[in-house]
Order: structure tokens, then C-alpha cells, then sequence
């Protein structure tokens, strides 16, 4: 699969980012290049797409072009990966954060009261969630991000396509190197009492500028940054907001560890965890 994805190699230190080709503090200057790209993407497919598909989901409208942009070999290629990144890493999040809240009660409570200061009291009816309800609702993003940062990918890895010298060592071509958030994340120099959930360190983070904790890896860094990171935790936080005013849940095992089988993206858990779940009346 990983084959298929991309024909150039990657390397981890572009200009204007520290060692681990990242971006520190204030805005994401990558944004503007990647919104442009999709723009410039998806702009030729867009108009070309039979009314009904354009009327469709986003997922459907992006696959549609690719079909279009890319040949026939490949095309089934770029349709697979795109399903890939887009759910492999936003399902196991989603169950994550869901589960790291139902483990801290004092944490469920507030959420389950910010709830219902912006949308009254918990039920089975419709829900529109609007920007301005995600905002009131910073919590759970924060909680979502906590969890990403717990149960982060393991490795992220770049093939070196020119000797790179990194503290006294000179790594060859040819060689991979690999950077792992999982660890990352648990130095407490960046993320103090590392292995505690803590969703307010996140208050920190100047998310309204698109800027993520320093030494935050979970999307990757630089060039090859996830361009879906923020479109994952709108659907975590709003997924997370349906679940929890729709239905009344509570683990009825404790929190499971991460698998240590899962090296790639985000890991699956290490044993069962059941959740009874209620429909709210
Ligand atoms: C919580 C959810 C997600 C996590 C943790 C995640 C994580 C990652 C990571 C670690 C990478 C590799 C970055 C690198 O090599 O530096 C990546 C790449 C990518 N992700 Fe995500 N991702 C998530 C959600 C999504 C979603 C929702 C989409 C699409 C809608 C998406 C699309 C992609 C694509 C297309 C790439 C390849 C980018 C490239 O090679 O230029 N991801 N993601």
C-alpha cells in the first residue's frame, strides 16, 4: 500500500522548521499551500461533476475526482488510500476519546454540563451543531486531542534520499529514518506527567490559530503534515457530541491499553472494553 502512495521520498528537515521539520507556535503558514492545492484539486473535477454526485458527501465528491484526475491504473490506488487515511486513524481516535472520557467521571460530568448549556437537556431528538457550538464546546476537542496525544502512531518514517547529518552521525542514503510520536509524547520536558490524561493542558495550544502543542507529532510534521487534521477533529468532536447527548454510556470495563501490534497510525486497544450504552429518552 505504502508503495502506491507517493513515487518521491520524503525527508524530515525543510528550511524554517527545527529537526523535526516542524513549524513551532503561531499560525500554520502550510495551510494556505494546502488549501490552495485541494482548491486547485478539487476546482476542475468539481465542475464537471454530474449533479447528483456534486450534491453528495464531500468523501464521495473527492473520490469522483480523483477518478477523474488520476489514470485508470492508479486510480483505484489514490481511492484506497484516501479511504485509508481518512478512516484507519479517525474511527480508533473517535473510540479513544470516547473512552478516555467515560474513565475520568469529573471530566464526563463537565462535558455532559457544557452539553447542555448549549443544546438543553440530553435526548433522542435531532441536533445541529453549529461552529459557534463547537467553540462553546472546547472541551472536547481538547479531549480528543489528549487522547490522539496518548495513542499516537507509533512511527512515522522518511527514506533518506541524501546524506543527512544528525549530532555525529552521518545517515546514508537509502537508509529510513523514523520518528515516534508515541514516545514523543511521553517526555514529560514537553508533556508534563506525560502519562496522565490532562484534556487542559491543551488550553496552552493556540488551536484558533491552527497551532497545535509543541512536540505534538500525531499528524506528522512539514511538507507530508496530515491535510486532514483538522477535518478529523471536527468529526471526533461533533461525533463525540452526538454520542453523548443521544446516549447515556459507561464503560463497564476499565480503560485498555494501547496494542503494541499496531506500529502504523493509531493504535488499536489491547483487550476488549465493553461501553453498555442507553438510549436517551
Ligand atoms: C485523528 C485522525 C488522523 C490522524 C492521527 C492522522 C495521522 C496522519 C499521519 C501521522 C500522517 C503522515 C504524516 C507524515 O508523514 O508526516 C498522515 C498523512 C495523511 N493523512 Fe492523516 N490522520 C488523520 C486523519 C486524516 C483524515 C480525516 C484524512 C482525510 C480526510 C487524512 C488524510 C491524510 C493524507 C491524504 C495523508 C498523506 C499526506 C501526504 O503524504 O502528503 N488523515 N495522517
Amino acid at each position: 500500500m505504502a508503495a502506491c502512495l507517493r513515487a518521491g521520498n520524503r525527508i524530515p528537515t525543510p528550511g524554517g522548521q527545527d529537526s523535526l521539520g516542524r513549524r513551532s507556535g503561531g499560525s500554520d503558514p502550510s495551510r494556505s499551500s494546502l488549501k490552495r492545492f485541494g482548491v486547485d484539486l478539487l476546482r476542475p473535477g468539481c465542475d464537471e461533476l454530474p449533479v447528483p454526485e456534486a450534491a453528495a458527501t464531500l468523501v464521495q465528491a473527492v473520490l469522483n475526482v480523483l477518478q477523474m484526475e488520476t489514470n485508470e491504473q492508479y486510480s483505484p490506488n489514490y481511492q484506497l488510500l484516501l479511504l485509508w487515511a481518512s478512516l484507519s486513524n479517525v474511527v480508533p481516535v473517535a473510540f479513544w476519546t470516547l473512552a478516555f472520557v467515560f474513565s475520568h467521571p469529573n471530566i464526563h460530568k463537565a462535558i455532559m454540563e457544557g452539553i447542555s448549556s448549549v443544546f438543553g437537556t440530553p435526548g433522542k431528538g435531532k441536533l445541529k451543531v453549529s461552529e459557534d457550538d463547537l467553540k462553546k464546546l472546547l472541551l472536547i476537542k481538547w479531549c480528543a486531542l489528549e487522547a490522539i496525544r496518548l495513542r499516537s502512531p507509533g512511527v512515522i518514517t522518511r527514506k533518506v534520499v541524501a546524506p543527512v547529518k544528525i549530532l555525529n552521525y552521518i545517515i546514508p542514503s537509502g537508509d529510513f529514518l523514523m520518528l515516534s510520536p508515541f514516545w514523543l509524547h511521553r517526555n514529560p520536558k514537553y508533556f508534563p506527567e506525560p502519562e496522565l490524561f490532562k484534556p487542559e493542558r491543551w488550553e496552552k495550544a493556540n488551536l484558533e490559530k491552527h497551532a497545535f502543542l509543541d512536540c505534538f507529532l500525531a499528524f506528522g510534521s512539514g511538507k507530508f503534515q496530515c491535510p486532514g487534521r483538522w477535518f478529523a477533529l471536527l468529526e471526533i468532536q461533533i461525533f463525540v457530541i452526538l454520542m453523548l447527548y443521544k446516549y447515556d454510556c459507561s464503560l463497564l470495563d476499565s480503560l485498555p491499553k494501547q496494542s503494541s501490534l499496531h506500529i502504523l497510525g493509531i493504535p488499536q486497544p489491547e483487550g476488549q472494553c465493553r461501553i453498555e450504552y442507553k438510549q436517551r429518552m
